[in-house]
């Protein structure tokens, strides 16, 4: 009895049914450092150390990052003609998530550890969370792709700035990446061809 037990659970974790999705916590809106000394500190890491961030930090962070912050939808970041198309996948050690922010949960993408894909640079397997951000093309109404991509770009922007600061305020370093294999990356994250991977950034306790 026991041994089909253990076989059952060793079945659903090879299966990576073990963790479809992840309902984070309540992300803390409130409190954090004075936003001049956060400029003051705000940097690019390219040394993290591997201690895992709480489930309560990782929710603050997207929160900051491209949480809902009104009661209309809109988020912590601007986005033009507020498309939304930016998705934050989530690389953890124990899988790879997509975030939802309406309903605050992970949703799992691949149970596996791909962090080593989230750049090209030899720290990026040591960090305990890398966020990849990518944008949605169908999202963004009719124009050039070009046109969609220099938006997504923009867009972008406002988001790795935002867990640049939150980072900051939380004595969390961090660092954003353009120098990832999108061509390795995009698979395991079972993008499709009108998904862009535009930028990583990593997150995690600084390396003593
Ligand atoms: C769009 C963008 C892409 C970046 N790509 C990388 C990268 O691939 N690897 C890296 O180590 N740093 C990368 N950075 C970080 C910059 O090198 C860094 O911001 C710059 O050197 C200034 O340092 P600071 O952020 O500490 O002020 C990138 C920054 C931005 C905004």
């Amino acid at each position: 009895m026991k041994r089909t037990l253990s076989i059952f659970a060793a079945a659903i974790i090879a299966g990576g049914l073990f963790a479809q999705s992840i309902d984070l916590p309540a992300p803390q809106k409130t409190g954090g450092m004075p936003l001049m000394e956060v400029l003051a500190k705000r940097s690019t890491a390219r040394a993290f150390d591997s201690k895992d961030l709480s489930p309560r930090q990782i929710s603050s962070l997207l929160w900051a990052a491209f949480g809902i912050n009104r009661p209309d939808g809109k988020r912590t970041a601007p986005s033009a003609r507020n498309f939304q198309e930016t998705d934050i996948y989530v690389l953890l050690k124990q899988g790879a998530y997509v975030y939802i922010a309406k309903s605050n949960k992970l949703d799992l993408v691949v149970a596996e550890d791909i962090r080593a894909l989230g750049g090209t640079q030899a720290f990026v397997k040591d960090a305990p969370v890398t966020l990849v951000f990518v944008a949605d093309l169908s999202k963004m109404g009719s124009g050039s792709n070009e046109e969609k991509k220099n938006t997504a770009n923009i867009d972008v922007g406002y988001i790795s700035q935002n867990v640049y600061l939150f980072c900051a305020s939380e004595g969390l370093v961090t660092g954003a990446r353009g120098s990832v294999d999108r061509a390795a990356l995009g698979p395991r994250l079972k993008l499709r061809p009108d998904q862009m991977i535009i930028l990583a950034q990593s997150a995690g306790y600084p390396k003593p």
